[in-house]
C-alpha cells in the first residue's frame, strides 16, 4: 500500500517534471531575441539616434565605459538622463568650451544617478538626489526632481528640465531623454566663475575660422554634427555646433 503510493507519487512527479520541461522548451522559440549580457548605454543611445554629442562626451570622458562597467558589476542599477543634440546646440556658445577635462567628466556624471529609478519611483524620491558626479563627495552635484503624475521635472538650480521620453528601462538601467543639458550649480552657479559670454566672443571668431580653414582628421565627425545643426535657422548656431563638435572630438 505504502509502496504503491510512493510509486504513484514518483510517477506523478516525473510527469510534472516532464510537463514543466516541455512547456519551457515549447515557450523558448516564441520569446523575442534578447541580446546577451547586460545593457549597453552606447548601443541604447546609438539606436535611439539624435544623441551624437552626448555619446561623444560619454566617449571622451570615458564615463560611457564606466557606466557599462557598473552595469556589468553592480546590482544597484543606474539612471541616465540623456540630452539630445538639439539640447546641446541650444546651449550658450562657449559653454562646454569653458570646462576643463575634470569638469567635463563631472558634467557627464551629473547626468547619471547611482541607482535605478522608474517614473513612479521618482514620485517618492526625496530631494536632493545624489548624482554620480557627487558620488564620492556628499552634498555636491545634487539635483531635484518634481513630479506631477507621469511628468518628471528636474531642477539643478541652473536649469529646469523635463523628462521628455523613456528611451530604455529594465530593472537595472533606466535611460530618459531630457529636454535640456543638466548644468550643475557647482560648475555654473554664481559663486564659481561661470562662462562669461562677452569675453568669449573673440575666441569664438578665432575658432570658427580655425574650423573653416583647417580640415582635420575629425572633419568627417564635425560635418556630421553640422548635419545635426542644419535645421537651425541661425547660421551662428550651426557654426557653433561645428566647433563644439571639433572641440569634443
Ligand atoms: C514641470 O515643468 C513644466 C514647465 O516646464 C511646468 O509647466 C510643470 O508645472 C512642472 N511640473 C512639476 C510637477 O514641477
Ligand atoms: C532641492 O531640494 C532641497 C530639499 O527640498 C532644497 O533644500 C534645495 O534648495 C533644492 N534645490 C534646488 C536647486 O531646487
Ligand atoms: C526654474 O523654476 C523655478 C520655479 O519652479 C524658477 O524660480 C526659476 O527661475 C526657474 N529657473 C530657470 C532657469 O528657468
Amino acid at each position: 500500500m505504502v509502496m504503491q503510493k510512493q510509486v504513484a507519487l514518483f510517477s506523478l512527479s516525473l510527469l510534472l517534471l516532464f510537463l514543466s520541461h516541455s512547456t519551457t522548451t515549447v515557450a523558448q522559440p516564441a520569446a523575442p531575441p534578447v541580446p546577451a549580457g547586460p545593457p549597453n548605454i552606447t548601443k541604447i543611445l546609438e539606436k535611439a539616434g539624435q544623441f551624437t554629442i552626448f555619446l561623444r562626451l560619454l566617449g571622451t570622458t570615458q564615463v560611457g565605459s564606466q557606466i557599462n562597467g557598473q552595469l556589468n558589476d553592480s546590482n544597484s542599477g543606474l539612471t541616465v538622463f540623456a540630452p539630445p543634440d538639439n539640447a546641446f546646440s541650444s546651449l550658450q556658445s562657449g559653454t562646454l568650451n569653458s570646462l576643463n577635462d575634470e569638469q567635463k567628466v563631472e558634467l557627464v556624471q551629473f547626468h547619471v544617478l547611482p541607482s535605478f529609478y522608474s517614473v513612479s519611483q521618482f514620485q517618492t524620491a526625496s530631494n536632493p538626489l545624489r548624482t554620480q558626479a557627487g558620488d564620492t563627495r556628499q552634498n555636491e552635484f545634487p539635483l531635484n526632481i518634481t513630479t506631477s503624475g507621469n511628468q518628471v521635472n528636474i531642477t539643478t538650480g541652473v536649469v529646469n528640465a523635463t523628462v521628455a521620453n523613456t528611451l530604455y528601462t529594465d530593472n537595472q538601467l533606466a535611460v530618459y531623454q531630457v529636454d535640456q543639458v543638466l548644468l550643475p550649480l557647482s560648475i555654473f552657479g554664481p559663486q564659481t566663475p561661470a562662462p562669461a559670454p562677452a569675453p568669449e566672443a573673440p575666441k569664438n571668431k578665432k575658432r570658427k575660422s580655425t574650423v573653416a580653414a583647417g580640415p582635420t582628421a575629425d572633419d568627417k565627425e564635425a560635418s556630421g554634427a553640422v548635419g545635426v545643426g542644419a535645421h537651425a535657422k541661425v547660421v551662428g548656431v550651426t557654426v557653433g555646433v561645428a566647433w563644439l563638435a571639433a572641440l569634443l572630438s
